[in-house]
């Protein structure tokens, strides 16, 4: 399995769609709207440049993708209004994905999504900026921009993936295990967390080289609240049910134990602490904010407001978070074993999760980590 080849998120806008299937990842987007605000007022005032180059890094496709460009836009539009500049700013968004993105189903939703930035803006009695969007496709874990040319970097649930399955990990090192389970051998653990840093620092310096001096970042991961990499909480049980369902799959003669044994997932959960860590150890970037946030699982959960309650309630939330892992996981899972397994599997873990529900003492919750960075001037 090779990242930067394999891995995408399921396409188009069908029914098991990324871009049908990440509200999780919307609410997160949400929830950072006042950090892009408060970087783009900054910005827009310590050093007003005449057009804002702004990057979506792991931008994906679908509502999310045109959640952050609207929010963007929504802000250089307030300030432009609220201050005196007599040549008005415009903007130029890079989109940035693997290149097995969707980019597609984003450029055929530009024309549909001006009309409501448009309107949006018309409404308050405003114009939108002139603005201009190019896609890019590349790894984020490599160079994408020339030195000195970006104002703001934005990522959203994608700096927790990492560049490659920790090396070194081969074989069945976490025999039974697709991710840092509570069998997990330490010394398997640590090559997680030492791939982690490897990455999160190699972002760091390549995005350092691409900032113009005071430029800003807001960088929102998956992440955990505790220090201890083996209780992380809603993904890493989220990875456990899902780890039991190959089981089960295995026991049915569908999927092979060696198979199930060789399959790691290529993300990690970091906590505040390591992502202060490795920032300060970076030695370029000032820490704005660091806001940790928990936020239900369940992604049918903030269109109700209620609590999980109930048999059918429980079985609801088990096919709806099996459905937005499902979104994200699809292709590594096609890529490792094969397309035939996704149905059932996904069938199985929504069953896991809902009997998960039913029985939880203390209601899932996933922990997400936002960053607001300054570079030095
Ligand atoms: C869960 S999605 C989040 C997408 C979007 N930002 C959102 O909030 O809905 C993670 C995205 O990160 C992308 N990604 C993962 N590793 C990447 C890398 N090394 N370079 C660029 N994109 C990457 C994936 O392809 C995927 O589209």
């Amino acid at each position: 399995m090779k990242i930067e080849r394999d891995f995408h998120m399921t396409k188009g806008d069908g029914e098991t769609s990324y871009a049908g299937n990440s509200r999780i990842q919307r609410r997160a987007i949400r929830l950072t709207v006042p950090m892009v605000e408060k970087a783009i007022r900054e910005l827009s005032m310590d050093l007003h440049p005449q057009s804002m180059v702004i990057a979506d890094l792991g931008c994906s496709s679908g509502p999310n993708t045109l959640l952050f460009i609207s929010t963007a836009i929504a802000a250089i539009c307030e300030n432009l209004a609220n201050t005196t500049i007599e040549s008005p700013m415009d903007a130029q968004f890079f989109l940035n994905d693997l290149p097995g993105n969707d980019f597609n189903q984003i450029f055929q939703s530009l024309e549909q999504f001006e009309q409501s930035i448009a309107q949006n803006c018309s409404h308050k009695g405003l114009q939108p900026p002139p603005h201009y969007i190019v896609g890019v496709p590349g790894s984020f874990y490599t160079r994408l921009f020339p030195c000195n040319s970006v104002h703001l970097f934005h990522s959203s649930f994608s700096l927790m993936w990492l560049s490659q399955v920790p090396e070194h990990l081969d074989g069945n090192m976490n025999e039974g295990n697709i991710h840092i389970g509570e069998t997990t051998p330490l010394s398997v653990a640590k090559l997680y967390q030492d791939q982690f840093e490897k990455d999160f620092s190699r972002f760091l310096r390549m995005r350092c080289k691409e900032l113009v001096p005071g430029g800003h970042m807001v960088l929102t991961v998956l992440g955990r609240k505790s220090n201890d990499m083996f209780h992380a909480g809603g993904m890493t049980t989220a990875f456990e049910l899902l780890s039991k369902a190959l089981h089960a799959l295995v026991a049915k003669g569908n999927v092979e134990k060696r198979e199930l044994d060789s399959f790691n997932v290529p993300i990690y959960l970091p906590s505040a602490h390591e992502l202060r860590q490795l920032v300060q150890k970076n030695e370029l970037l000032d820490i704005g904010d660091i806001h940790i946030i928990s936020t239900s699982w369940n992604p049918i959960d903030d269109d109700s407001g209620l609590a999980v309650d109930g048999a059918a309630a429980a079985q609801a939330a088990g096919k709806s978070i099996s459905a937005t892992l499902r979104a994200v996981m699809e292709s590594l899972i096609v890529s490792h074993f094969r397309e035939s397994i996704v149905d059932e599997l996904f069938a199985v873990f929504a069953h896991n999760i809902t009997n998960h529900i039913e029985n939880e003492i203390e209601k899932s919750s996933l922990t997400v980590i936002s960053l607001s960075l300054q570079a030095r001037q």
